[in-house]
């Protein structure tokens, strides 16, 4: 007698996901020109699309990454470091060279991070756009994702810290430039001996409003509305 089947079909049972990945993020602002500045000198994206109004970004295969959208109504933020929200994006380096390479040149070109951090499986640092964003620029120290996912799954180390203690890149970068690899530096990192001077004591990033706003107040007014058709 041939089985019967047909409950398959008539319950509601859980499927394997196909899932989809990670494409891109869009952040709305007042400056599109700033932020594309931005945003090739840190992580090398080039507009595919650029107007005054709106650009698509990417520095990879894919036809965008960053998009920024100056729309009708939108208005600076108000303590912008404490607003629910995104934290920041990240781009990652594979290369530990590469990675203290993009260091040195932003730094001599006056861009530096906000802070810094060895967080176990990435050493990463965190940058902020013009208008307050962060951006982390970070190098996988396992030099493999399945190796650095399973250490934050399952390490002691990671159960009990999740951050990481903050370095000084200069201090990082020192060691790096006498010579020294990503091993060694990853260790001295984790046992805070790159530490800065005076380490940051909050995690939130700094808000660039204020300071932007004075040197330019007409960036306090809300992007207007187009006129209304026949208007
Ligand atoms: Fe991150």
């Amino acid at each position: 007698m041939a089985t019967d089947h047909s409950q398959y079909f008539r319950t509601p049972r859980p499927r394997p996901i196909r899932p989809p990945k990670l494409h891109h993020a869009t952040f709305m602002t007042m400056d599109v020109d700033a932020m594309v500045k931005f945003y090739e000198e840190v992580a090398g994206l080039q507009p595919v699309y650029y107007a005054a109004h709106a650009a698509w970004l990417t520095n990879d295969d894919a036809n965008h990454r960053i998009a920024l959208l100056r729309l009708p109504g939108v208005y600076p933020p108000v303590d912008k470091p404490h607003l629910v929200g995104l934290h920041h994006t990240a781009f990652e380096y594979d290369s530990f060279e590469g990675w203290v390479d993009n260091y040195l040149r932003l730094r001599d070109l006056g861009i530096t991070p906000t802070v810094c951090l060895d967080h176990g499986m990435t050493m990463s640092m965190y940058y902020q756009d013009p208008d307050g964003n962060g951006v982390e620029i970070q190098v996988d120290v396992f030099g493999d994702w399945s190796l650095s996912k399973e250490w934050m799954w399952a390490s002691q180390e990671f159960s009990e810290d999740q951050i990481g203690p903050q370095f000084d890149p200069e201090k990082l970068a020192e060691a790096y430039l006498a010579g020294q690899g990503m091993a060694e530096i990853h260790e001295r990192a984790r046992r805070g001996e790159f530490m800065p001077e005076q380490p940051r004591t909050e995690m939130v990033f700094d808000d660039p409003w204020p300071a932007r706003l004075a040197a330019n107040p007409e960036l306090a007014q809300p992007i207007p509305f187009p006129p209304a058709p026949g208007a």
